[in-house]
């Protein structure tokens, strides 16, 4: 019955080299028969799956892969199982991410229409707002592998062919469909006067403009910085969508906090005065504390995480920043 389909998008995900989806439908494939009585059928293709999952370079689990060999250290390659509803985001932010993930998925209906749907972004903003996290949850929602470029592979150990680098990662990008980022982007994207290069890193930028241009890339190309003034002004027209990420509002701080401890019984602790307390931490910051005041409540023995274990755990990341201020000596 759904023999034929199935066939489709395991060719499909086969041409696209993405490994997870292809196991993914093998696997329902098994379930199904499994679930019609043909045990013999459904076991044999399980053991098929294990198989081929064992037989592949470092023994490739769905959840991390192997790049191609062509882009062995200048990548990794993951497949992460994240959502932008795991994310807190201000309104606008949460709508144009929507917005791509909406274009993505219908991005044969726009290709035949010779539109193109938004692939490259830019994200801004300062350390632990989730930027990051938000090239996870678009690969999450689009089931697409995620390939992290690692900048220091394209540019320190090759200084002078670091262009032909990029060139293999952009090859990559049109027969293996992913989310591509290119995280701590400023390491390329440095405006082009500055002094201190000696025209390489200008020389990769200049590369990296033209073969962004030029790609014709299914899946998405995103680079994140949070140097935002060191990057080229040539570069931000070049993006479909430049995204700014901030610190988080009050009420945002406080839905980082109820997310973060969900798992947890929190008792009468009051998560306003918590998010107060937070002012000026990041997400980041702000989901580590939590995760500090719920360790002290499973290894205490605690009912309940209790408030002030969280302030303290907020206090204390506060005060990784601001060495010396308000420590106690004063
Ligand atoms: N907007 C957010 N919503 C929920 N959690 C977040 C958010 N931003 C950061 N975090 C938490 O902090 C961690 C680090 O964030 P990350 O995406 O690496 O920040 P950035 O890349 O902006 O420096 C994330 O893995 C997540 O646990
Ligand atoms: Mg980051």
């Amino acid at each position: 019955m759904g023999t034929a389909r199935d066939m489709i998008a395991l060719l499909r995900s086969h041409a696209r080299g993405d490994d997870g989806e292809f196991y993914a439908r093998a696997m329902q494939v098994a379930a199904r028969e499994a679930r019609l009585g043909h045990q013999r059928v459904a076991s044999e293709l399980k053991a098929a799956i294990d198989e081929a999952k064992a037989q592949r370079p470092g023994g490739g689990g769905l959840l991390v892969m192997q790049p191609r060999p062509e882009l062995a250290g200048l990548v990794s390659v993951s497949t992460p199982d994240l959502r932008l509803s795991a994310m807190v985001l201000a309104k606008e932010t949460r709508e144009r991410l929507q917005r791509i993930v909406l274009e993505q998925r219908q991005a044969r209906r726009l290709r035949e229409k010779g539109l193109r749907p938004r692939g490259r972004l830019l994200l801004l903003g300062p350390p632990g707002t989730g930027k990051t996290m938000t090239a996870g949850a678009l690969a999450g929602e689009l089931h697409l592998p995620l390939l992290t470029v690692l900048l220091e592979g394209v540019i320190t150990k090759f200084m002078g062919e670091s262009a032909s680098k990029l060139r293999v990662i952009f090859d990559a990008m049109a027969h293996t469909s992913g989310v591509y980022l290119f995280d701590e982007f400023d390491a390329i994207g440095a405006r082009r006067d500055q002094r201190n290069d000696v025209g390489e890193v200008r020389r990769i930028l200049n590369s990296f403009l033209q073969m962004m241009d030029s790609a014709e890339s299914p899946g998405l190309i995103i680079a994140a910085t949070n140097h935002p003034d060191l990057l080229d002004s040539a570069l931000f027209r070049r993006f479909d969508d430049v995204i700014e990420y901030l610190l988080p509002s009050r009420p945002e701080a406080g839905e980082v906090i109820r997310n973060r401890l969900a798992g947890f019984p929190t008792g009468p602790l009051d998560f306003g005065t918590a998010a107060e307390a937070a002012d000026g931490l990041s997400q980041a910051d702000i989901a580590r504390a939590c995760d500090e005041a719920a360790k002290l409540a499973v290894l205490g023995g605690a009912e309940t995480i209790r408030e002030s274990d969280l302030l303290a755990a907020i206090e204390e990341r506060r005060r990784a920043y601001r060495p010396g201020a308000g420590g106690g000596r004063s």
